[in-house]
């Protein structure tokens, strides 16, 4: 009884700080809080350092005041996979920092947990990694950079089908909210085209041994394996697909770009030449503004680092947050903000991509590359471009 009204308590304390947060507009003289939620440690920290950078290379980039405001970024590290955490800490940050937008939301179960306190608080929600396509219907405030599943996927079964010579292929994907999208999409898609899938294997998402499902991959012996990892143990599953034989045995392995990430690239070995992925990003992308996106992310990290997909989500997150402050003016409340940001277009180093007016989702270019050696380093070079692709769903 005790716990049921302090539960009920505290709810009532939450639910009236984010009341009064939502009816005090803030005022020009606070900064603009940004609190951006991000994995900055565990198997997924690179995810957060990819995004930390491109969010304070976009702000020397472009200042700290946007339209007399202040601009200030709150980093806070949930750790990675843990809903609840990510949770707590948008809830603080609403409450006590009493941000203006959030941000970050490294894979799909913690947007999820976030989304509620975004529509409570009515902030916008930037998802600049998780690509789950359900993501953007959890709460009207989320708007995604990123990318979905679906919109990657669906290009890359089409090309294996149709140009790749690819006639038997097996899924491959980690067990949850992407991966569960990549395969249903690659299955339509594929079999649509007259391929057959052999079988469909899903790996789990914590800490992942791909050997016997690679082993089942061979013994089936499939033209191709199609695989879908988040953006983190690619390399381990490209080191067993050597370890293996695969590419001996004549099976090819295609996925969406996050297995051959520019984050792990520059460590992977000659395994990864000549597989072909489908993605919104390449640090490759040849561009005027991707030329000047990557030497200056590779400046501010003392070449330590290569932007990767992550990158360009955080990177165009920020231009979205400055763009709409600036359309709607420095004390904007968060449904202004919103409505700002709905339709809103512009050339990222990845290529022009807008934010659809009717889901929140961006529609960008998809390119079908190859991992080839550029200068004596691996680089997934692009080749055929898919313009403006929408997330097709599931
Ligand atoms: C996700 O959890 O939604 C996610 C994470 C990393 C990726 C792709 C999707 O590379």
């Amino acid at each position: 009884m005790k716990r049921i009204i302090k539960t009920a308590l505290a709810a009532a304390c939450l639910a009236t700080a984010a009341t009064s947060l939502v009816a005090a507009p803030a005022s020009a003289a606070e900064p603009f809080k940004i609190g951006l939620i991000v994995p900055m440690t565990g198997p997924f920290a690179s995810t957060g350092k990819q995004i930390d950078v491109a969010v304070k290379l976009y702000m020397q980039q472009h200042g700290d005041v946007v339209d007399g405001r202040k601009i200030q970024v709150i980093l806070r590290d949930d750790g990675g996979l843990q809903p609840e955490n990510t949770k707590r800490i948008a809830q603080e940050m609403v409450i006590q920092d009493k941000v203006n937008v959030l941000a970050g939301f490294g894979l799909t179960p913690l947007a999820f947990a976030a989304a509620p306190v975004a529509t409570q608080a009515k902030v916008p929600m930037i998802v600049m990694a998780a690509a789950t396509s359900s993501i953007v219907k959890k709460s009207p405030y989320i708007v995604r950079t990123s990318q979905t599943l679906p919109q990657n996927t669906a290009p890359l079964a089409d090309w294996a089908a149709t140009k790749g010579n690819i006639k038997t292929a097996i899924t491959l994907i980690t067990d949850y909210g992407p991966g569960h999208d990549a395969e249903k999409v690659f299955i339509k898609h594929f079999t649509d085209h007259g391929g057959k899938i052999l079988e469909s294997i899903r790996v789990p998402l914590q800490n992942p041994d791909f050997a016997p499902f690679l082993q089942r991959v061979k013994d089936a012996k499939p033209d191709a394996v199609f695989v879908f990892v988040p953006s983190g143990p690619g390399a381990a599953l490209m080191k067993q697909f050597k370890e293996k034989g695969l590419a001996q045995a004549g099976i090819k392995l295609i996925g969406t770009g996050d297995v051959l990430d520019d984050d792990l690239l520059p460590a992977m070995g000659d395994e990864a030449l000549g597989v072909v992925t489908a993605q919104h990003y390449s640090a490759a992308h040849n561009s005027p503004e991707n030329k000047a996106y990557v030497a200056a992310f590779e400046k501010l990290t003392n070449n330590k680092m290569r932007p990767n997909f992550m990158s360009v989500g955080g990177y165009d997150g920020m231009h979205l947050i400055y763009a709409a402050l600036k359309k709607a003016g420095p004390n904007a409340t968060g449904d202004q903000l919103l409505a700002a940001m709905k339709g809103m277009s512009w050339v990222s180093p990845r290529g022009p991509v807008s934010i659809d007016p009717q889901t929140r989702d961006i529609i960008q270019n998809v390119y079908i590359r190859k991992a080839e050696k550029v200068n004596g380093q691996i680089y997934n070079v692009e080749f055929e471009t898919i313009p403006n692709v929408k997330d097709p769903g599931v």
